[in-house]
């Protein structure tokens, strides 16, 4: 699998939301990684539905992956109404499903993807149960909550342990995502451990250069690695 990168646009221009979104659709992205967030899982609160129902006609349009990062309380309160206003992967936390198996159910009763996704100190273990039924999981390498934090090193083996349970399992139709801190500085590091999608906002979204320069300097640090 090809690796696909999904931009996150925390730290984008909000004044400009909708071209900041193009801008990274143009420079050729999969996917669009949307960061949900209630200020009780996390300690910030950010995009709800009208969000994501204003961006989706740019996905659409693009042919781009419409992905909602649930860091929220109680999930399945708000599943139907994201996969309503667009969302096409649901990625919802081990720590708030104690029904995992149910929620994972709901989501795909909608005929979306569901993903599953896990804080750094939670080990994988708690995936046993479970990879046989999602489409995707998803390797916080940061504590989640907010953009520009640094990649937490340990994460690599994390990856790499996951990879290699996939892989016993015959389960590598699983698309392996890693969010958090990822630039080009460790983009290929986290690829060799074994991650197909980087979830990236403020190596993309900053300062210092535009947004295709940036996704064309993590495309550049990945290729070596396939
Ligand atoms: C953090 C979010 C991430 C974050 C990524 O809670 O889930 O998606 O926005 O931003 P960077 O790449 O800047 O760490
Ligand atoms: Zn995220």
């Amino acid at each position: 699998m090809p690796v696909e990168i999904s931009p996150s646009f925390l730290t984008a221009d909000l004044t400009r939301l909708g071209d900041e979104i193009q801008a990274a659709l143009q420079a050729g992205v999969e996917r669009i990684h949307v960061d949900v967030m209630d200020g009780q899982f996390v300690p910030n609160l950010t995009f709800g539905t009208l969000v994501v129902a204003a961006i989706r006609p740019l996905t659409l349009a693009a042919g781009a992956l419409l992905e909602v990062h649930l860091m929220i309380e109680q999930p399945e309160n708000l599943i139907n109404e994201f996969v309503q206003a667009g969302a096409q992967l649901i990625i919802v936390h081990v720590e708030t499903c104690p029904h995992l198996n149910r929620t994972i159910q709901q989501i795909k009763d909608l005929g979306v993807k569901a993903g599953v996704t896990l804080n750094p100190a939670t080990p994988l273990v708690v995936l046993e149960e479970v990879l046989n039924e999602v489409d995707q999981v998803l390797v916080m390498s940061v504590n989640p909550g907010f953009g520009g934090q640094a990649y937490i090193p340990s994460s690599t083996n994390k990856i790499a342990r996951l990879r290699r349970r996939l892989q016993e399992r015959n389960l590598d139709h699983i698309a392996l995502e890693v969010d958090g801190g990822i630039n080009p500085g460790n983009a290929a590091e986290v690829v060799s451990a074994g991650a197909d999608v980087l979830v990236a906002g403020s190596a993309i979204y900053n300062s210092k250069a535009s947004v295709a320069h940036n996704i064309a300097a993590l495309r550049e640090a990945v290729e070596g690695t396939l």
